[in-house]
C-alpha cells in the first residue's frame, strides 16, 4: 500500500478558518488590557505637557490632592529609581538614538509629554484632579514645520534597525545623463502630513503587584516579549519578575510595536505604592506619541519614446524627534520594481520638535510606492501609453538595484488576473469616460511591493499526556488571526485535527517572540512553530522505534505518516501507534521540545525576498464638489503561500481600506505655532466608513517560493495597502486630469 492511499487529513494549511478567538472578541468576552480588574485597582490619568519645549518649573497639586479618591501625584521628582542609561529604555523596535524616559527630568521635548500621573480610586477622580493639576514652565523656543527645515535635512543615523529598513543604494547609472535625454520626463513632489495609527482600543496597561517587586502586566503590545524587556531595563528590575500577558489587541497597526509611556507609569507606580495600578490613555492621549511621518518626496523620472523607464531620481525629506533617527525604507522601491539604469536616490531627516515617528500601516513601502506609483501614470501619459502596458514595458525580472534574482515573482500575473477581473480594457484615457451624471469617472492602476523579512524566532511543542498538540510561544497578535494560523502548521506537521491543537500564547513567560508586524509573524513564528513541531515528531518517533516488540522495524522517519493521533507504517498500515501509546511508553509523561529557527542568512542574502500587488480602481468625482467616491477596486497579490484564505483576505480587505484612508481621508493637522497636533479625535481625524470604500474585491496570484522559509510564506500584514493609495491617485487623474500630489486628495483639492 503506498502512501498516498493511506487516510489523509485534509490540509489545514490552505483552508479557510475563522479565528479562533474571533468569537471571544465579537461576543465581548475577551478581555483587553483595560478590562483586567484586580483587587484595589488605582486608576492612573496622565497629565501631558502644554508646551512644546522647555522646562517643568513648578508643579502645583494642592487642589488635586483634595479630590476625594486621589491616592498619588507622581511625576519626575516623585517617582522610584529609573533606568539611569539610554539602553535601558531601549526595545526591540527602537530606532538609532536617544529614547524618551518618562518622567526623567524636567524637561519637556514635545508637546503633550507625559509629566504626570495621577492615582485614584476613580478613573473619573484621577481625570478630574488631573485637570486641576498646574503646571509652570520656563518655555524655549521650538520648531516643529518640516518645510521651513529642509536646508537642515541630513542622513539618518544608521542602527541596527536599519537590517530591518535598508538605506538607499549607492546611485548608480547617470542620472543627469539619461534625465537629460530622456524622450519624456515628470519631475513632481509627493507630499503627506503625519498621521495616526488610531486603533479601537486605546492603548493601557493593568498591572497586578505580586509582592516583592514583582508585577504581572496587562499590557497593550504588539511584543509581549518586547514589553518584558523594556519595562524590567528601564525600571532595573529582573525579567523573571516582570511577566507581560497580551491576549487580545484590539488593533495595532504599528502603535504597539515600541511599548508607549503608559506601560511604564503603571508598572512605576504599581512599583510605588505597591498596588495594582491601570493606566488606561483616552482617545485624545493617542495623538502623544508615534505616528507616521510627515513626508515631502521629489521625483524625477524619464523615459526613452518606446516607453522604457530609463531614469529615476527619488528624493524624500522625513520628520524625526530632536533624539531619536526614526527612519524608514522610502526611496527604494522604484528601482526594484523596474529595471531603470540610471537612479539617484536619496533620503533625509529632519529633526523637528515632535515625539519620534513610529511605524505605520506599510510604514515606508506606502509613502514611497505613492511616490513612484503616481509618477510612472504621469509618465505614461507623456508617452500616451496605457498605464499597465507601461509598466509591463518595464517589467523587473531581477532586482536591477542589487543584480540579485527575486526569490519569487508573480507580478505579472497580479496585473493580468486583476485586470481581468476589473475590466481594465474598459478604460479610456484621461478625461474621456462618459460621465455618470455629474461625475467624472476614472480608472486607474498601480503596483505593490513589500518585504518578505526573516528573524530567527523559537517555539514549543508538546504532546499532551491525551496525545494531543501543545505549542507555546509568547507572540501576540492585534487581530490578523495569527494564533488560527499557527495552529493550522501545528496540525498539519503532527498530521492531527485542528482541534486537537492548542496554542499557549501571548505571555512573556513563553518562549520570546519578535513583536507582531512587519508582515513578518508568519514566516518568522509559523516557520519556529514548524520547527519545533518536526522536532517533537522526531521525538515521538525515536520512541515508537524501540516500543517493546519493535512494531515499526527497521523504518525511518520517511517510512511512516502521522495522521489522526497515530503512526502509520507504510509497509504495512495495520501497523498503527496511537501517540498516546508513546506517552504511556514515556511512563505517562508528556513529550516536549523547543526549538529556535534560525533563517539561513547567506542563503537568503543571494536574493530579492518582496510579496507584490497590483490594484485596480474606478473613482468617481463630484464635478463641481470635488468629492471623490470610490466606487470598485481589485487587488490581486502574489505573497507566497496563503495559509488561511479567510483570514489572508481579511487583512486585504483592511490593507485595501488603510489605502483609501491614505488616498482620501487621514491626516494630523499640526499647528505650528504651538506646536501640537490639532485633530486628535476620531470626529476630526478622518477614515474611510462603508459609504467611503465601494465593492472591493480581492484575488491571491499561486505563487511558490522555496527560499523566503520552509512554508514559503511571505506575508499580508501590509501589501495590502500599498498599491491602493496610488491606483485611487492615478483613477482621480485618469477621471480630472488633475495630478494628485498632497495626501490626502481633499474636497477642493480639484
Ligand atoms: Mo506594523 S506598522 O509592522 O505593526
Amino acid at each position: 500500500m503506498s502512501q498516498s492511499t493511506l487516510p489523509q487529513p485534509k490540509p489545514e494549511i490552505g483552508r479557510p478558518r475563522r479565528r479562533i478567538v474571533g468569537e471571544q472578541k465579537v461576543t465581548g468576552t475577551a478581555t483587553y488590557a483595560a478590562e483586567y480588574a484586580p483587587e484595589n485597582l488605582l486608576h492612573g490619568y496622565v497629565v501631558n505637557a502644554k508646551i512644546t519645549k522647555g522646562r517643568i518649573t513648578g508643579i502645583e497639586e494642592r487642589a488635586a490632592r483634595e479630590v476625594e479618591g486621589v491616592v498619588e501625584i507622581m511625576h519626575h521628582l516623585r517617582r522610584p529609581k529609573m533606568g539611569y542609561f539610554d539602553m535601558q529604555y531601549s526595545d526591540i523596535d527602537a530606532p538609532p538614538g536617544s529614547p524618551f524616559r518618562v518622567f526623567y527630568d524636567a524637561n519637556v521635548q514635545f508637546n503633550e509629554q507625559p509629566i504626570a500621573l495621577v492615582l485614584a480610586d476613580t478613573f473619573e477622580a484621577a481625570r478630574y484632579a488631573a485637570s486641576l493639576i498646574e503646571v509652570s514652565y520656563e518655555e524655549d523656543p521650538f520648531d516643529v514645520d518640516l518645510h521651513k527645515n529642509l536646508d537642515k535635512a541630513r542622513k539618518p543615523k544608521e542602527g541596527i534597525d536599519s537590517i530591518l529598513k535598508p538605506m538607499p543604494p549607492d546611485d548608480y547609472g547617470d542620472f543627469d545623463r539619461a534625465f537629460g535625454e530622456a524622450a519624456a520626463t515628470y519631475e513632481g513632489e509627493v507630499y503627506h502630513r503625519s498621521q495616526h495609527h488610531n486603533p479601537l482600543e486605546m492603548h493601557a496597561t493593568t498591572t497586578v503587584y505580586e509582592g516583592k517587586g514583582k508585577v504581572t502586566v496587562y499590557d497593550k503590545t504588539q511584543g509581549t516579549t518586547n514589553s518584558q524587556m523594556y519595562v524590567s531595563s528601564a525600571l532595573g528590575l529582573k525579567m523573571s519578575d516582570v511577566r507581560v500577558i497580551a491576549p487580545f489587541v484590539g488593533g495595532g497597526f504599528g502603535s504597539g510595536l515600541r511599548p508607549q509611556y503608559q506601560v511604564l507609569l503603571s508598572v512605576m507606580a504599581a512599583l510605588y505604592l505597591k498596588r495594582n495600578v491601570r493606566v488606561q490613555l483616552d482617545r485624545e492621549q493617542m495623538y502623544t506619541f508615534g505616528h507616521r511621518p510627515e513626508t515631502l518626496q521629489r521625483v524625477r523620472f524619464g523615459a526613452s519614446a518606446d516607453g522604457k523607464l530609463t531614469a529615476v531620481s527619488h528624493e524624500a525629506y522625513a520628520e524625526t524627534s530632536r533624539f531619536e533617527d526614526y527612519h524608514e525604507t522610502v526611496v527604494n522601491h522604484a528601482g526594484v520594481l523596474y529595471p531603470v539604469e540610471n537612479v539617484h536616490l536619496d533620503y533625509q531627516l529632519v529633526p523637528l520638535d515632535r515625539f519620534t515617528p513610529l511605524d505605520m500601516r506599510a510604514p515606508g513601502g506606502l509613502t514611497g510606492v505613492l511616490a513612484v506609483e503616481t509618477a510612472m501614470d504621469q509618465l505614461a501619459d507623456r508617452l500616451q501609453m496605457d498605464p499597465l502596458e507601461f509598466r509591463l514595458k518595464n517589467y523587473a525580472e531581477r532586482d536591477q538595484s542589487t543584480g540579485k534574482p527575486f526569490s519569487s515573482k508573480e507580478l505579472r500575473a497580479c496585473y493580468s488576473q486583476a485586470a481581468e477581473r476589473f475590466g481594465w480594457d474598459q478604460r479610456k484615457p484621461t478625461g474621456q469616460h462618459p460621465r455618470r451624471g455629474n461625475r467624472l469617472v476614472g480608472h486607474g492602476m498601480a503596483s505593490g511591493i513589500w518585504d518578505a523579512i526573516m528573524l530567527p524566532a523559537k517555539a514549543t511543542a508538546r504532546l499532551t499526556t491525551e496525545g494531543k498538540l501543545l505549542i507555546q510561544c509568547a507572540l501576540n497578535d492585534c487581530g490578523q488571526g495569527a494564533y488560527t494560523v499557527m495552529s493550522q502548521i501545528a496540525a498539519d506537521e503532527l498530521g492531527l485535527p485542528f482541534e486537537d491543537v492548542t496554542f499557549e500564547y501571548a505571555d512573556s513567560k513563553l518562549d520570546a517572540s519578535p513583536v507582531q508586524g512587519g508582515s513578518f509573524t508568519t514566516g518568522v513564528v509559523g516557520s519556529a512553530v514548524k520547527a519545533a513541531c518536526f522536532a517533537l515528531k522526531d521525538k515521538i518517533f525515536h520512541l515508537a522505534q524501540i516500543l517493546d516488540g519493535f512494531p515499526l522495524g527497521d523504518a525511518l522517519l520517511p517510512d511512516v505518516t502521522f495522521t489522526g493521533g497515530e503512526i502509520v507504517l507504510h509497509a504495512d498500515p495495520s501497523v498503527r501507534i496511537p501517540f498516546t501509546e508513546i506517552i504511556a511508553f514515556n511512563k505517562g509523561k508528556a513529550l516536549e521540545v523547543s526549538k529556535t529557527n534560525i533563517p539561513n542568512p547567506i542563503k537568503l542574502k543571494r536574493y530579492t525576498r518582496n510579496s507584490h500587488a497590483a490594484s485596480f480602481v474606478e473613482v468617481e468625482v463630484d464635478a463641481q464638489l470635488g468629492v471623490v467616491y470610490l466606487t470598485r477596486a481589485v487587488t490581486a497579490v502574489a505573497a507566497g503561500r496563503i495559509m488561511n484564505t479567510q483570514t489572508a483576505r481579511s487583512q486585504i480587505l483592511g490593507g485595501m481600506v488603510w489605502g483609501i484612508s491614505m488616498a482620501l481621508r487621514e491626516e494630523t493637522l499640526l499647528d505650528h505655532n504651538m506646536g501640537k497636533f490639532m485633530n486628535t479625535n476620531l470626529a476630526e481625524y478622518h477614515v474611510p466608513v462603508h459609504a467611503d470604500i465601494g465593492e472591493l474585491d480581492v484575488i491571491f496570484v499561486e505563487e511558490k517560493d522555496d527560499i523566503v522559509n520552509e512554508l514559503g510564506v511571505k506575508g499580508l500584514g501590509e501589501i495590502g495597502t500599498i498599491s491602493m493609495a496610488p491606483a485611487i491617485a492615478n483613477a482621480i487623474f485618469n477621471a480630472t486630469g488633475k495630478v494628485v500630489t498632497q495626501f490626502p486628495f481633499k474636497l477642493g483639492d480639484l
